[in-house]
């Protein structure tokens, strides 16, 4: 059965398709958009050439692709200039539309290319991890890192549309399929109280009879923080709310070096130090501290860092990250568990420690 969830955005709007197996929706979409004399050129990454190749062509058939080398390290100025030659070796007008097609990488980068070939062309989504499924191939946000900084470089680039098609989670290792989970999480513990509570009671797998129905919860929560919030200017609370536990994730990612930890995996102790740094503003208990960390272990997450950082080096990251507003630090912090609000007067030595109780030097 194939479902539907549209996000509204006025003329930018677009459907998230959801199914087990979706080869015939996407390759209905090429055939239609080669119909209407569109080229369609596909990006993806040589892991999911190698796991997934006959569901690739079954879905692309013979569209010029580009698979790049997996792993964070393909979303950099490098990375960005071998896609636009791509684009330009197959001559991508402006009717031209890219695939991308793999995890948040391929999404990010497939969608900065796409926002930057020729000031914008189409551009649609086929997530094949957990975590691209739940967060990063919905909402429009592309970029890439610099040495400065995570997603520092990037544009607002909504797709034409969304292909979720579970079926593909079979053959994602596991550590990955654990890293989406951080984002499933992050929804329960932001916006999600039921989705809190039912992955306390049995923690999701690839085999959950519920997986779909997960991943299609989280994707309608975000779809409609980021419809009323698309480019992320609400001054409290908004579309920021998705960024739980990221400002603490991206330090790590940025100061253990990108690819030591799974975006997920920073994000997981990002979690877990944010839920502290709510227990000092006096909203969070202790007990409600440890459900966060039981939740985030019992899927396979670290609840704290494996080698300790500087929290000096964490905090230069943190200045650099693009949340950083004014000059000011703002945090993401929980008022409960299942709900969220965003804050930018936190005290630096509360985030000092809560960084040191999740294993910062
Ligand atoms: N991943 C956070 C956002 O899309 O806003």
């Amino acid at each position: 059965m194939v479902e539907t969830l549209t996000v509204n955005l006025g003329e930018r709007s677009y459907p998230i398709r959801f199914g087990v197996d979706l080869t015939g929706e996407v390759r209905g979409e090429v055939a239609a958009l080669r119909a209407a004399g569109r080229k369609v050129a596909v990006l993806t990454d040589g892991n999911l050439v190698r796991a997934q190749g006959p569901a690739l062509t079954a879905m692309f058939g013979e569209a010029p692709t580009l698979a790049v080398e997996a792993g964070e390290g393909a979303k950099s100025l490098t990375g960005l200039g071998r896609v636009l030659d791509f684009l330009a070796e197959q001559k991508l007008d402006r009717g031209g539309v890219l695939f991308a097609a793999g995890g948040g990488v391929m999404g990010d980068l497939g969608g900065f290319a796409a926002a930057a070939w020729l000031r914008g062309i189409d551009f649609f989504q086929v997530p094949t991890t957990l975590l691209a499924m739940v967060d990063s191939s919905v909402g429009g946000k592309t970029g890439i890192n610099i040495a400065a900084g995570k997603n520092l470089v990037g544009a607002f680039h909504q797709p034409r549309g969304v292909f979720v098609a579970t079926g593909l989670l079979a053959t994602l290792p596991a550590r990955e399929f654990a890293a989406g989970m951080a984002e499933v999480i992050k929804y329960g513990l932001l916006g999600d109280p039921e989705l809190l509570a039912q992955l306390e009671r049995a923690p999701l797998t690839v085999a959950s009879a519920d997986l779909a129905g997960v991943v299609r919860r989280c994707c309608a929560l975000k779809a409609r923080i980021v419809e009323a919030d698309e480019r992320e200017t609400a001054k409290e609370g908004g579309r920021a709310l998705l960024n739980l536990g990221h400002t603490f994730g991206h330090a790590v990612e940025n100061a253990a070096g990108y690819g030591e930890y799974l975006h997920g995996e920073a994000v997981a102790i990002g979690l877990c130090a944010a839920a502290r740094l709510s227990q000092k503003l006096g909203a969070l208990t202790a007990s409600d501290v440890a459900r966060v960390e039981r939740v985030v272990a019992a899927h396979g997450l670290p609840v704290r860092l494996r080698a300790p950082l500087a929290f000096a080096e964490l905090h230069a990251a943190m200045t650099r990250d693009k949340k950083v507003r004014a000059g000011g630090l703002r945090f993401v912090v929980l008022k409960r568990l299942g709900e969220a609000d965003t804050r930018g007067d936190i005290g630096l030595e509360s985030v000092a420690e809560s960084f040191r109780e999740v294993g910062a030097a």
